[in-house]
C-alpha cells in the first residue's frame, strides 16, 4: 500500500510516522508513506497556499491551484483508489471504514488547514471526506496521522500474533475484554480464577461474555449497529 499525505505542515507528520509499529511497517515493505509539502507546488515566490474568503468574513481558504498541481502529478504516476480529504464535517470514522480503506492500494490524504480549502477543490478532486470525530482541531494533520495508524496497522504483516487486530475493540463491533498479566495478586485484588484455569474453551467464553456486558454498559449504541 502507498498512502500519499499532502500538507502545509509536513514536518509534524515526519516524526509521527518514524516510530514504532508505522516505521517498522515501512521498513518492512508493508507500506510506503510519501509527506508532501504543498508549497512546492506553489508557482508564486512567497509560496502561499491560502487567501482570503470571497465575500468576506474571518479565516484564510487553502487556493486550489497548488491542491490540483499535487493531486495531478501524483496522479499521473499511478491511479488512486481515494482521494480523502481531513475535514471535521466529513464522515465520521469508524472500525468499518478503516477495514475497507485497509484493502485498498494507493491512497492520497489531504489535509486541511484555515478555513478549509476552496469548495471547488472537493467537488474537482475529493472521493471522500473524513472526520475522526465531534471536535475541531487546528488542522487536518493530527487527523491523517490517526487515519493512517488506524488503516496501517491492519495490514497483513504489520502485527505480529501478539498485538493482533483480530482482537481489538469494535472488530464484531464488541469492545475488547478486560486484560491482566502478573502478578495474579496486588494488594489482596486476585484476578478472575477462570484465567488461571487453563481452560482455554472457557476462557474465550468467559472472554466473550466480558466484551458484550462492557459493551453493553459503555457503547450500547454499537450493538444496536
Ligand atoms: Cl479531519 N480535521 C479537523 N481540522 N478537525 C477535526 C477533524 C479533521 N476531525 C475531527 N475534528
Amino acid at each position: 500500500m502507498r498512502i500519499d499525505i499532502i500538507t502545509c505542515l509536513p514536518r509534524l507528520l515526519d516524526s509521527f510516522f518514524a516510530h514504532s509499529i508505522l516505521q517498522r511497517a515501512q521498513q518492512g515493505g508493508y507500506v510506503e508513506v510519501v509527506v508532501h509539502d504543498l508549497r512546492d507546488y506553489t508557482a508564486d515566490k512567497h509560496r502561499r497556499v491560502d487567501d482570503y474568503a470571497f465575500g468576506g468574513g474571518a479565516g484564510m481558504v487553502m487556493q486550489i491551484e497548488p491542491i490540483a498541481r499535487c493531486i495531478r502529478s501524483l496522479q499521473a504516476d499511478r491511479a488512486y483508489d481515494e482521494v480523502i480529504y481531513m475535514t471535521p464535517d466529513g464522515e465520521r470514522l469508524n472500525q468499518r471504514t478503516t477495514n475497507t480503506l485497509s484493502l485498498r492500494q494507493n491512497l492520497i490524504i489531504l489535509c486541511g488547514h484555515y478555513k478549509g480549502v476552496d469548495e471547488r477543490v472537493r467537488e474537482l478532486f475529493i472521493t471522500k471526506e473524513i472526520s475522526i470525530g465531534d471536535y475541531v482541531l487546528s488542522g487536518g494533520e493530527l487527523a491523517a496521522c490517526v487515519l493512517s495508524d488506524a488503516i496501517i496497522r491492519l495490514l497483513p504483516g504489520v502485527l505480529n500474533d501478539e498485538t493482533s487486530a483480530l482482537t481489538d475493540s469494535f472488530q464484531d463491533n464488541l469492545l475488547a475484554p478486560p486484560v491482566y498479566t502478573r502478578p495474579a495478586e496486588f494488594e489482596g485484588h486476585r484476578i478472575p480464577d477462570i484465567l488461571l484455569s487453563g481452560h482455554e474453551a472457557k476462557i474465550d467464553e468467559w472472554r466473550h461474555e466480558q466484551a458484550l456486558e462492557r459493551t453493553r454498559i459503555r457503547r450500547p449504541d454499537l450493538l444496536d449497529s
